[in-house]
This record gives structure tokens, C-alpha cells and sequence, in this order.
């Protein structure tokens, strides 16, 4: 049965204002990916919200990376979840983005600071690089304190992270990642109290879309690297698009949101 709008209300915790446009990865068209540079670069944008992965290191830094190791994006190997933060010292994830700097695997902290100072949303999406979830979350769960919870997102592929979070993290905003919509993955979101579905825009239509809000879910989609693909997603009733390319939706996107921040 569809619930009213105020019984949807009586879910638990922070529901943050939600931009129209996030930026991948920072703002993967423009800069390196999930890098302290990217997301200066994203703010000159005039970027509202991004979105970043985090992992763990083995002496459980949370660090901003997408890839369990270094291989894809930077001048060095090594898996993640083996090294210490001192390992990562000289590690360039810019090494492969031509025409930048050098840029460090930045810290979850480092991170945090960054976005508080320039006033950015952040959808944090945690890896599951088959470590406890519980280990995870409460590496994560101090360092997430400081931070505006009407500004955060926390999302994951991993239901059991998501579960943790809801014990460990439970006013802050959760959302399911699913690439495909198939199953019982409205029940999910509900088990999860999920304040959002965050899916592969090809899973959405308007009976996808209506069957996440009926459960009280806010919808966000990745990654959509076309504008018209994105107007459409909108109009159909997207909460939020994911796309590499942010700086090219016009500031008219989120000036509500400018209103009210
Ligand atoms: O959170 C949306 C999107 O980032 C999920 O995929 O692989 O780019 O982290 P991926
Ligand atoms: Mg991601």
C-alpha cells in the first residue's frame, strides 16, 4: 500500500536538500578523479554537490579512491586495503590525467575539511573491498562528525555496509547503489530505510521511478553523460543526476538550491 506523505516523514534522520546536479568522481571530465584538485576545480564550476568513493587503508585511514589498488590512475601499485597512510607518501593519482599537477590520495579528512571550506554537498559512496563492514563504518563513522549531515549522502552496492551505517550512523542519509532494478529491491530500500535509491539511469523509468518514491525515496541516477539524457531522467521525476560532465548544465539547475543554502 502507498504510504501518505506524512508517513513517509517518519522515517529516521536527516533528509538533506538535494541538488539536481552532482559531479562524478568530483568532476571527472575536468580534473583527476576524487582528488583534493577536482574538487577546487569543481567548485570554480560552480559544482553544488559531488560525489567520491572511499576505501580503507590496512591501519584503517578511510582514503578517497575508487579502484582497490593504485595501478589505474597514478605512478604506483599496491592494493589499498595492504598499505599504511605512510605508504602513499609520493603517490600522484594525477600521474595519468595529462596537463595536471601532482595530486595525493586524499584522506577522508582531508576531504571532509575541503568540502566544509567551500561549502560543497557531498554523496560519499563506500567501497566494498571485501573488508568487515562493521571495521568500516567505524573508521568512517568519527571522521563523518564534523560534517553538515544536511549536506551528506552516504551510498553503497553493499547492503551490509548500508546495514551498518543504519547502526553505527543512523541519522545520517543512506542510499542503495543498484545497476539493475530487478527483484525485491523496493523492499530493500525499505528494510534499509534508505533515504534514497541511487540507480544506473537505464534501470529507471517513470514505473521504476513511482515505485521508489512509493516507498518514500528520494532517486538519484549515474552516470549520465548527456544532457538530454538528464533533462528526460528529470522530467520523469530524478531527484538528482550523476554525470562527469557538471560544468556543462547550466547554474538555472540548482538556483534553487542556491536559494536555499
Ligand atoms: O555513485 C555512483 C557511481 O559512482 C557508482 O559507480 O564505479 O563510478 O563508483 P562508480
Ligand atoms: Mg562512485
Amino acid at each position: 500500500m502507498l504510504k501518505t506523505e506524512s508517513e513517509r516523514d517518519l522515517r529516521p534522520g536527516v533528509k538533506p536538500q538535494l541538488p539536481k546536479i552532482i559531479g562524478h568522481r568530483a568532476i571527472a571530465s575536468l580534473a583527476p578523479e576524487n582528488t583534493l584538485g577536482a574538487v577546487r576545480e569543481a567548485a570554480r564550476q560552480g559544482v553544488k554537490w559531488v560525489e567520491m568513493d572511499v576505501s580503507l587503508l590496512a591501519d584503517d585511514t578511510p582514503v578517497i579512491h575508487h579502484d582497490p589498488t593504485l595501478e589505474r590512475l597514478s605512478n604506483a601499485t599496491g592494493t589499498l586495503c595492504e598499505m599504511q597512510l605512510a605508504d602513499l607518501a609520493g603517490v600522484n593519482v594525477a600521474a595519468r590525467f595529462e596537463g595536471w599537477g601532482v595530486e595525493p590520495v586524499p584522506t577522508l579528512r582531508e576531504m571532509l575539511a575541503l568540502l566544509t571550506e567551500l561549502k560543497l554537498g557531498f554523496n560519499l559512496e563506500i567501497k566494498d573491498q571485501g573488508l568487515d563492514p562493521a571495521r568500516v563504518v567505524a573508521a568512517i563513522a568519527p571522521e563523518l562528525c564534523a560534517f553538515d549531515p544536511a549536506r551528506l549522502v552516504i551510498s553503497s552496492f553493499s547492503e551490509a555496509l548500508l546495514q551498518e551505517c543504519q547502526r553505527q550512523l543512523p541519522e545520517l542519509a543512506r542510499g542503495l547503489l543498484l545497476s539493475e532494478l530487478e527483484g525485491n529491491w523496493s523492499d530493500k530500500l525499505e528494510s534499509l530505510q534508505a533515504f534514497s535509491l541511487h540507480s544506473h539511469w537505464r534501470a529507471l523509468n517513470e514505473q521504476t521511478i513511482a515505485q521508489a518514491k512509493a516507498v518514500g525515496c528520494r532517486v538519484l541516477t549515474w552516470t549520465v553523460n548527456d544532457i538530454e539524457e538528464a533533462q528526460r531522467l528529470l522530467q520523469l521525476g530524478v531527484d538528482s543526476v550523476i554525470t562527469d560532465i557538471p560544468q556543462q548544465f547550466g547554474s538555472e539547475y540548482d538556483r534553487e538550491l542556491d536559494e536555499a543554502q
